[in-house]
């Protein structure tokens, strides 16, 4: 039952509220809600996540079409790559925090390339939140925004990931345990490029590359820098899916489109939090 996966969280989670620890409670085998000392009380949703936004979600969180468009994406294949050097980095972790975690696939995969690991999904999209709660028996899925202050305890991650999402240097950085370690992936110029030159999608902004490495200092050392590139031969349908999975499907996704050959180009940044 997925609200058992949110168990995954115990021992994790703080009140959005107050920021005390949050306890998960049970009904018999089922978890129901989860509460602080203060009486702070959230209640689990039907389909296993847990809601601890507080309001509702803003514009720009993924839709129920993007998830789906993702899901069937991630499906295909073509981010294995990365999920592969993402296992290598992470094999240490045994608490994962994936934010901006999207369908969970790629929490999910971590997790299964590390049996004694447990990890938490943190979205501000429900329809991605719900997406990710049946994602793996040791994930919980959160719906949080990320660019508040996370409902998470102090130091318990030992790993925390963020792949194509926003990134919150400061909380990343007070979540993580002493010697944890931040993984953040992000596009490269060659990213996807035939699809973007051939239906004029948006582009990758040139000074991204600065601007993490900006956003990271005072909190984290920079460890290193892995560039991943994998080959992808999109038929009609993925190349589809690869539009309508992202930013673009808010400006409308093109119905004619043809199979191509494209590349993954992304680059794995590392980091440890300064004590
Ligand atoms: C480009 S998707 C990447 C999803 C996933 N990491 C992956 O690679 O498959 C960006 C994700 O960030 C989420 N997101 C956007 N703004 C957010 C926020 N303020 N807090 C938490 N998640 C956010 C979106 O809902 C979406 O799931
Ligand atoms: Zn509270």
């Amino acid at each position: 039952m997925a609200s058992e996966f949110l168990g995954a969280a115990r021992g994790l989670l703080a009140c959005p509220v107050c920021g005390e620890p949050l306890d998960l409670v049970a009904d018999g085998d089922r978890l129901v809600r989860a509460a602080c000392k203060a009486g702070h009380s959230f209640d689990v949703a039907r389909q296993g996540h847990l809601n601890l936004l507080g309001s509702a979600q803003p514009a720009n969180a993924d839709t129920v079409e993007m998830v789906e468009a993702r899901t069937r994406v991630l499906a295909s294949g073509a981010f294995d790559a990365v999920d592969a050097v993402l296992a290598r980095r992470g094999s240490a972790a045994r608490t994962v925090l994936d934010v901006g975690g999207g369908t969970g696939h790629h929490l999910a995969r971590l997790l299964d390339a590390l049996p004694a690991a447990r990890g938490v999904s943190l979205d501000v999209s429900v329809p991605a939140a719900r997406r990710a709660a049946k994602a793996h028996p040791r994930l919980a899925s959160v719906v949080a925004d990320a660019w508040g202050a996370l409902p998470l305890r102090s130091r318990r991650f030992d790993l925390v990931t963020c792949l194509f999402a926003p990134r919150n240097m400061a909380e990343f950085a007070r979540v993580l345990a002493d010697r944890g370690l931040l993984l953040v992936v992000t596009p490269d110029a060659e990213h996807l490029a035939s699809i973007r030159d051939t239906y004029g999608l948006l582009g990758i902004e040139g000074d991204k590359d600065d601007r993490l490495l900006r956003s990271a200092s005072g909190h984290f050392e920079t460890i290193g820098r892995q560039r991943v590139r994998s080959r992808v031969d999109a038929d009609a349908a993925l190349v589809r899916d690869l539009i309508a999975m992202g930013p673009n499907a808010f400006h409308g996704v093109p119905q004619d489109v043809e199979a191509i050959e494209t590349r993954v180009a992304v680059s794995l940044w590392l980091f440890r939090p300064l004590r």
